[in-house]
């Protein structure tokens, strides 16, 4: 299995598992990873997502670029696809994903992290888009969702000279939420997943939505369409609820 999936509670973890090639993703990583998270994503009692990537070396140290070596056009074509159906459901996803980013995040392991929702690094964590150097560029998303999150001066730089980006200068750019010692990372990343899930899976998920369209649509109608979920969320039990805890002086059950 290149994929493992394990639970604690109600967190779900994903764990890339090719410790030998620093998780680098071939096509069999790609599908056995959307099975996987389709999987956890069905799951009613999980509620926040995990993925890291196993050993203490890397997080993904990228596609793989011995498998790309062998490609043509067609086949990279279909190899940029099958990166974008992971990245979209990893960023579409309903429950919160927090990338764990135990190493190496390279290439496709940094467009990986990118498409989760928030990332958290431990302090030998390395970011780096280094597609330019063996004649690619970011083939999963990288141009786009690069810019999105630190802005486009720095993305460029970035990507036009495929230089390393260490986890001190990652916290920085805001390429990262925060950075720990290697050994306390899960640990960190549990802490954040157990007060997502104090609250309302509803209005995250909602959240999720909102938040994924405002980089792409013009603040007026931004704001309409906010308008509009927050007033649907009074037709929902988890808002009833939690209105009615507050005024109770007592924790809400979601
Ligand atoms: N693809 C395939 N194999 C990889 C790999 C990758 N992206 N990254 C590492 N490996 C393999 C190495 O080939 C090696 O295996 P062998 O011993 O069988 O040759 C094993 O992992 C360990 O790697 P190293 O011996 O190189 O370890 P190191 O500590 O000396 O260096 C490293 C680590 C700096 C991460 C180096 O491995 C490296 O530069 N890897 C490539 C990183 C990269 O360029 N990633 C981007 C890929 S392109 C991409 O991702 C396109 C896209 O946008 C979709």
């Amino acid at each position: 299995m290149v994929i493992k999936i394990s639970k604690k509670k109600q967190i779900g973890i994903l764990t890339i598992n090719r410790p030998d090639s620093l998780n680098a993703m071939n096509r069999e990583v790609l599908i056995e990873f959307i099975n996987g998270l389709k999987k956890i994503q069905s799951e009613k009692d999980t509620r926040v997502i995990i993925i890291t990537g196993s050993g203490e070396k890397a997080f993904i140290a990228g596609a793989d670029i011995k498998v790309m070596q062998k490609m043509n056009q067609e086949e990279a074509f279909e190899f940029a696809n099958l990166g974008h159906e992971l990245a979209n459901l990893i960023e579409k996803s309903k429950k919160p994903v927090i990338a764990a980013v135990n190493g190496y995040a390279l290439g496709g392991g940094c467009e990986i992290a990118l498409s989760c929702h928030l990332r958290i690094a431990s302090d030998n964590a390395v970011f780096a888009q280094p597609e330019v150097k063996i004649g690619l560029l970011p083939g999963w998303g990288g141009t786009q969702r690069l810019p999105r999150v630190i802005g486009r001066g720095l993305a460029n730089e970035i990507i036009f000279t495929g230089r390393n980006v260490i986890a001190e200068e990652a916290l920085e750019i805001g390429l990262v939420n925060k950075v720990v010692p290697q050994e306390e990372l899960m640990n960190t990343c549990f802490d954040i997943a157990n007060m997502i899930l104090k609250n309302s899976p509803n209005a995250i998920a909602e959240s999720i939505k909102l938040i994924r369209l405002a980089a792409g649509t013009k603040l007026k109608k931004g704001l309409s369409i906010e308008a509009k979920a927050f007033s649907k969320l009074f037709e929902s039990e988890e808002t009833t609820e939690g209105l009615t805890a507050f005024v109770e002086k007592r924790s809400p059950k979601f």
